[in-house]
């Protein structure tokens, strides 16, 4: 890839419940405790989803104000990207709610089903659909609601996840900032280390699956764990590698932030300092795709991420899929 940018981020957004789960209120619903969920994932509290509320709720939220950043219209939007693995409904898309929602009536609009690592798919089609002119704005949204579907008996999985949504806008560069690098792979054959069993056509929904508990994630941690580790550092390297950036001249690095060993094994792989890490797990539990656009969000508010800094974004996730994207701001 090139390293004159075609796309570069005008905006981004974020939007979380107000409803909070502590670790103490894990330890009143199954047997853990604040100490071993702090040690082993670095979490402390995750958002919840309000009953009655929908992913495209958060999703629409997060869109408005990314939208607002970038000084832009939703009519001036070509298209609408929402990587998730919790949609509304299998279709209409979340997309199509959300750009109903926002009125973006000129717009195309699609999910992506890529797990943890959605929004950095979303990141490199739209900027190549903005490098070939198939679109000039195109709005890429991280959203999930995982607690509807966590296992709320399982405390293998249940004290890992949480909800929320980010949202970006990319348009066209005319200067150096942009994507620099933009890299997304799959690999399918571990894809039932980490998935959802029921409610698709393979295991539609039955009372039997209801009774199996096969609509809720299925995740084998421990094995995911030597994978995501590996897999993060490669990627994170390549990302930089494409960009023909040297991991020094990083600013800050935006991993997905699944746990926070996982972040600190990278981190120390890559060589980086503190400075250069941004972490938020703690806050928000693993909201698989809208991970890096929430914390993209907040590095900006809080002045982690200022205007041309280097920021490198990394995730890995369910498929087994990743990627990375290098940016400047
Ligand atoms: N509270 C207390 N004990 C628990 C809990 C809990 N919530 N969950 C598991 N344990 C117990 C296990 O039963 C086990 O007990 P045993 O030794 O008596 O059998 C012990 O703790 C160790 O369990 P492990 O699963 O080996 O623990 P590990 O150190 O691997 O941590 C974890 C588990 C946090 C899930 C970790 O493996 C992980 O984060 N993996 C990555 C998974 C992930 O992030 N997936 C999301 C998508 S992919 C991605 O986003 C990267």
């Amino acid at each position: 890839m090139s390293n004159k940018p075609v796309a570069k981020i005008l905006g981004t957004g974020s939007a979380v419940s107000g409803k909070v789960l502590t670790n103490s209120d894990l330890e009143k619903m199954v047997e853990t405790s604040d100490e071993w969920i702090r040690e082993r994932t670095g979490i402390e509290r995750r958002h919840i989803l309000e009953e009655g509320k929908a992913n495209s709720d958060l999703a629409t939220e997060a869109a408005e104000e990314a939208l607002k950043d970038a000084g832009i219209t939703a009519e001036d939007l070509d298209m609408i990207m929402i990587a998730t693995v919790t949609p509304d409904t299998t279709f209409p898309s979340t997309a199509c709610r959300v750009q109903n929602n926002i009125g973006a009536k000129n717009a195309a609009a699609m999910d992506i089903a890529a797990a943890c690592s959605g929004f950095i798919y979303g990141i490199t089609l739209a900027n190549s659909l903005i490098a070939t002119g198939a679109a000039k704005h195109v709005l890429v949204v991280g959203s999930e609601v995982l607690s509807r579907i966590t296992d709320w008996e399982d405390r293998g999985t249940c004290v890992l996840f949480g909800d929320g949504a980010g949202a970006a806008v990319i348009g066209p560069s005319d200067d150096e900032k942009g994507v620099l690098s933009a890299y997304i792979k799959a690999d399918g054959r571990l894809g039932d280390l980490l998935h959802l069993p029921g409610g698709g056509s393979l295991n539609p929904p039955t009372h039997e699956t209801v009774d199996q508990r096969l609509h809720f994630i299925k995740m084998e941690g421990n094995k995911i764990f030597k994978h995501a580790v590996r897999t993060m550092r490669d990627a994170a390297l390549h990302g930089l590698d494409l960009a023909g950036v040297a991991s020094e001249d990083l600013d800050l690095l935006i991993p997905h932030q699944a746990n926070l060993r996982i972040i600190e094994a990278i981190q120390s792989r890559l060589k980086l300092t503190d400075e250069q890490v941004f972490i938020n797990v703690h806050e928000y539990g693993n909201t698989s795709a809208a991970s890096i656009p929430i914390a993209m969000n907040q590095a900006r508010r809080e002045g982690r991420l200022k205007e041309g800094h280097k920021c490198l974004l990394v995730a890995f996730g369910g498929g087994f899929t990743w990627g990375a994207s290098l940016i400047q701001f």
